[in-house]
């Protein structure tokens, strides 16, 4: 879609600020010398007094209409907030930078002027899905050489930079590999390689957000339901609950430590309890859509049942309320939740380098 705009319009609205979206209609000559003083002040350095580009840390070239004529968002993003990791630091006041949103805003005015870019196109906002392990090989074999093996960026910018991918859409990544970043080294794809491999790329690239390397995780197994109940011929602990509900960590460690009777249900996502659990813990998610599976496999004979979360207790309660209803009596909720277990230094165990059958994994 292709909209024609004021420059400086423009960039107000990829702010989407309202309290300076006045009726401008353009730069005027103050507010054009303005802008070309600060770039000449603060940017010239790395992106060059003709805003060509690599002229250091192979910064960008600030003429390219592929970036200019689409990406507003994105640049207003990567001159405010900088992408922390590479050369490029943040310019906005707020992050201690030397200039405000305005001077930002008509910079890039400015910028768009300069180049003779008058439409935007706006690039939208939905995920390019695509296949990752297609991308990954299409990286190393066309990318990597500008881009480098592991994103951190060579001659071409760093696509495995985090700041930049959590700043940037997807349609932003594909339109510049699409259409390549004219008068520069960056070609035009499209030409190249099919829509398919393209969105293969995307798609790698964005798997990357969390860090390049990605660390298969090592899955344990939920305890066997012969090993629900913790020490089951042991005495059970003697609590007197808070609010008849809470059970707090420094009782429950007391319990533990003298190796009471008592079932630990932790309500957490799955992919918590992996990280790490109380130990002994038996993980019965919050979103499991067949609790009873687990309810038919713990003890009816007033034996404690614990649940504890994150949050501190939200999900613990809600899975303590099914409890209830299923017609446990002796129910109680970890007061302090796990963080709060975990920072009064009581103990977790970590995950462990066992790997798990997947399928008896818990979904
Ligand atoms: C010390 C060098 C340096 C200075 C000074 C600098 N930049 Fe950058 N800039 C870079 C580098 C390097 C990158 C690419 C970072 C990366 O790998 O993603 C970059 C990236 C950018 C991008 C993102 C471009 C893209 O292709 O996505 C924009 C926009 C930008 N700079 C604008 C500016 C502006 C405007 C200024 C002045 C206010 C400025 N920069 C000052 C080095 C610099
Ligand atoms: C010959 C070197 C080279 C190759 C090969 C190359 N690029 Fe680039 N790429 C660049 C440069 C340089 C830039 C920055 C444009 C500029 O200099 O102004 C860039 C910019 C980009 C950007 C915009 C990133 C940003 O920070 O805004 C993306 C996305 C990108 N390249 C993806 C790719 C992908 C995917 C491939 C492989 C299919 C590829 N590039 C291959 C040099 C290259």
């Amino acid at each position: 879609m292709m909209v024609r705009l004021s420059a400086l319009m423009l960039v107000m609205l990829a702010f989407g600020n309202g309290a300076i979206a006045e009726e401008e209609t353009g730069l005027n000559e103050q507010q054009i010398a303005a802008a070309a003083a600060n770039y000449e002040q603060y940017c010239a350095l790395c992106h060059g007094s003709e805003r060509q580009g690599h002229v250091n840390d192979h910064a960008p070239s600030l003429r390219s209409h592929s970036l200019l004529g689409a990406g507003l968002q994105e640049i207003s993003l990567a001159i405010g907030y900088g992408r922390a990791g590479t050369p490029m630091a943040g310019f906005f006041e707020e992050v201690g930078g030397p200039m405000s949103r305005r001077e930002i805003y008509e910079m890039i005015g400015w910028l768009r002027q300069e180049a003779g870019v008058e439409e935007n196109i706006e690039l939208g906002l939905e995920m390019i899905s695509g296949n990752i392990e297609r991308g990954k090989k299409l990286y190393a074999e066309t990318c990597a050489e500008c881009h480098g093996a592991s994103g951190a960026g060579i001659t071409g910018t760093a696509l495995g930079n985090p700041a930049m991918l959590s700043l940037t859409t997807d349609a932003f990544l594909k339109h510049a590999i699409v259409n390549g970043r004219d008068g520069t080294e960056m070609k035009a794809f499209a030409e190249e390689l099919p829509e398919d491999d393209i969105n293969s790329l995307v798609a790698f690239i964005r798997s990357r957000a969390t860090g390049w390397e990605i660390q298969k995780p090592v899955f344990r197994a939920p305890p066997p339901a012969d090993a629900y109940v913790l020490n089951p011929d042991a005495q059970a602990p003697e609590w007197e609950l808070k609010d008849e509900l809470y059970v707090t960590s420094a009782q429950l460690d007391i319990a533990l430590n003298d190796k009471r009777r008592l079932v630990l249900l932790d309500t957490r996502n799955l992919s918590l309890w992996q990280m790490a659990n109380i130990e002994g813990s038996v993980p019965l998610p919050y979103y499991y859509d067949n609790p009873q599976d687990i309810f038919n496999d713990l003890p009816d004979d007033g034996t404690w049942i614990v649940t504890y979360c994150e949050c501190p207790r939200a999900a613990a309660e809600y899975v303590n309320k099914k409890l209830k209803a299923g017609g446990f009596k002796n129910t109680a909720v970890l007061w302090e939740g796990i963080q709060g277990w975990v920072s009064l230094g009581y103990p977790v165990s970590r995950g462990e380098t066992v790997a798990a059958d997947t399928d008896n994994l818990r979904k």
